[in-house]
C-alpha cells in the first residue's frame, strides 16, 4: 500500500483531490494534514470519514514535531502539498501568515521528508533516496506575474509574482526548486490556472457572485472587470496532479490550464444570466491594489509529455458549479454565518 500524505485536504481542492484519489487508487492510504483555518472544512470530506483507507490529523506544518511523528507513525511516500494561505485580498489586508504558512511550512515539510526519505540522512553529499518517494508542491500560475494582452505563461520564464500571495507561493517554490538542487530530493511543482467547481470557500470570485447573487446582493466587480483568468475545473486539476505525482519527472515544472480565457465581467454576467437575476446587481468598485491584468497557461508540456488534458469546457463546468450551489446552499450559508460574514463586511463595507 502506498501511503501519500495530502496537507490542507480540508480546503477546496484538497478535498476534492482526497475524494478521487480514493475513488480512482482504493489500494492507497491517504492521510490527511490540515490545520483547519477559516478555509478548512471537514463538511467536504463526509463522504470518506468512515473509509478505512483515510486518516485526518489536525496539525500545522509548520509544527516541526508535529511532521516528524506523523512520518514515524505513517511513512508516507509522498506529499502532495496544498496547505496555504490562498486568498490574494486576504494577503494585502495581513501579509504575514502568507510567509509564515506558504513558505515556512513548506519547508518544514521538506526538511522532514529528507530526514526520513535519504537514505543516509547524515551523508550530505548523498542523493539517494527511498525508491519511489516524490515530494508535489502545488502552486499557482500567479508566481509568474500578470501578462500584457496576448502571450501565455510557460514553465521556463521567470517568476515575478506581484502580491504577497504570489510572492509566497513563488518563494515556496524555489525552496523546493533547492531541495532537488542541492539535495537531490525527487520534487515536482505544478502551477495551475483560476480552479473552479464544488465547495470553493465564497471568498473567491465565482462562489462569491453565485452566493451573492442567489441573495440578490450588490456584486462587486474590481476594476472595469476586464481583468483575464485561465479557468481550470477543480475536477480536471486534481486528475493533473495526479498524474504527475506517477509520471512526472524528477525536478520538473508542469503548468495546468483549462484553456479557458474569460474576463471577469463575462463570468459574472454569466452568473446573472443563468440565475435569471438582473444586472443590475453589478457595483463596480475601487480595483484591487496591484491588481494582475491577465493570467493565461500554456499547458503544452504537461499535455504533451505526460498525456493529460483538460476535460471540462468552461460551459459545462460552470453550468454544473452553479447547480452545486443551489442544491448545497446548506454548505454555504454554514460557512457565511462564521467568520466570513466578517471578512466580507470588512472588505465590502465601503467599496
Ligand atoms: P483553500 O484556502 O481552500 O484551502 C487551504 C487549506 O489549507 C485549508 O483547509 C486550510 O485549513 C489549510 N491550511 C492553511 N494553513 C495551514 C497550515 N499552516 N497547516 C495545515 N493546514 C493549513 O485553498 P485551495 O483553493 O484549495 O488551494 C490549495 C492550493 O492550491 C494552495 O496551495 C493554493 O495556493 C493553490 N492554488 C489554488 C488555486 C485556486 O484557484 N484555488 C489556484 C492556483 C493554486
Ligand atoms: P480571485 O477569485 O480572488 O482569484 P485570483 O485573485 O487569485 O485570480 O479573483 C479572480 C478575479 O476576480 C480577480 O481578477 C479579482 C476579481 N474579483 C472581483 O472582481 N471581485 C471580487 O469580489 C473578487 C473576490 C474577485
Amino acid at each position: 500500500m502506498r501511503t501519500i500524505l495530502v496537507t490542507g485536504g480540508a480546503g477546496f481542492i484538497g478535498s476534492n483531490f482526497i475524494k478521487m484519489m480514493l475513488k480512482k487508487h482504493p489500494d492507497y492510504r491517504i492521510v490527511n494534514v490540515d490545520v483547519l483555518t477559516y478555509a478548512g472544512n471537514l463538511g467536504n470530506l463526509s463522504e470518506i470519514d468512515a473509509s478505512e483507507n483515510y486518516v485526518f490529523v489536525k496539525t500545522d506544518i509548520r509544527n516541526r514535531d508535529a511532521m516528524t511523528e506523523i512520518f514515524k507513525v505513517y511513512s508516507p511516500d509522498a506529499i502532495v502539498n496544498f496547505a496555504a494561505e490562498s486568498h490574494v485580498d486576504r494577503s494585502i489586508e495581513e501579509p504575514e501568515i502568507f510567509l509564515t504558512t506558504n513558505i515556512i511550512g513548506t519547508h518544514v515539510l521538506l526538511e522532514t521528508a529528507k530526514k526520513f526519505w535519504k537514505i543516509d540522512s547524515d551523508d550530505k553529499y548523498s542523493r539517494e533516496y527511498k525508491p519511489g518517494v516524490k515530494f508535489l508542491q502545488v502552486s499557482t500560475d500567479e508566481v509568474y506575474g500578470a501578462l500584457g494582452q496576448s502571450g501565455l505563461f510557460v514553465e521556463s520564464m521567470p517568476l515575478l509574482p506581484n502580491s504577497p500571495y504570489s510572492a509566497s507561493k513563488a518563494s515556496a517554490d524555489l525552496i523546493v526548486r533547492a531541495y532537488n538542487e542541492t539535495f537531490g530530493m525527487p520534487v515536482n511543482i505544478t502551477r495551475c490556472s483560476n480552479n473552479y467547481g464544488p465547495y470553493q470557500f465564497p471568498e473567491k470570485l465565482i462562489p462569491l457572485m453565485i452566493n451573492n447573487c442567489l441573495q440578490e446582493k450588490d456584486l462587486p466587480v474590481y476594476g472595469d472587470g476586464m481583468q483575464v483568468r485561465d479557468w481550470l475545473h477543480v475536477f480536471d486539476h486534481c486528475v493533473a496532479i495526479d498524474t504527475v505525482l506517477h509520471k512526472g519527472k524528477d525536478g520538473e515544472v508542469y503548468n495546468i490550464g483549462g484553456n479557458n480565457e474569460k474576463a471577469n465581467i463575462e463570468i459574472v454576467k454569466l452568473i446573472i444570466n443563468t440565475l435569471g437575476k438582473s444586472e443590475d446587481l453589478i457595483k463596480y468598485v475601487k480595483d484591487r491594489p496591484g491588481h494582475d491584468r491577465r493570467y493565461a497557461i500554456d499547458n503544452t508540456k504537461i499535455t504533451t509529455e505526460l498525456g493529460w488534458k483538460p476535460s471540462y469546457t468552461f460551459e459545462q463546468g460552470i453550468k454544473e458549479t452553479i447547480q452545486w450551489y443551489l442544491d448545497n446552499k446548506e454548505w454555504t450559508d454554514n460557512i457565511a454565518t462564521g467568520d466570513y460574514a466578517k471578512y466580507y463586511e470588512k472588505m465590502y463595507s465601503n467599496v
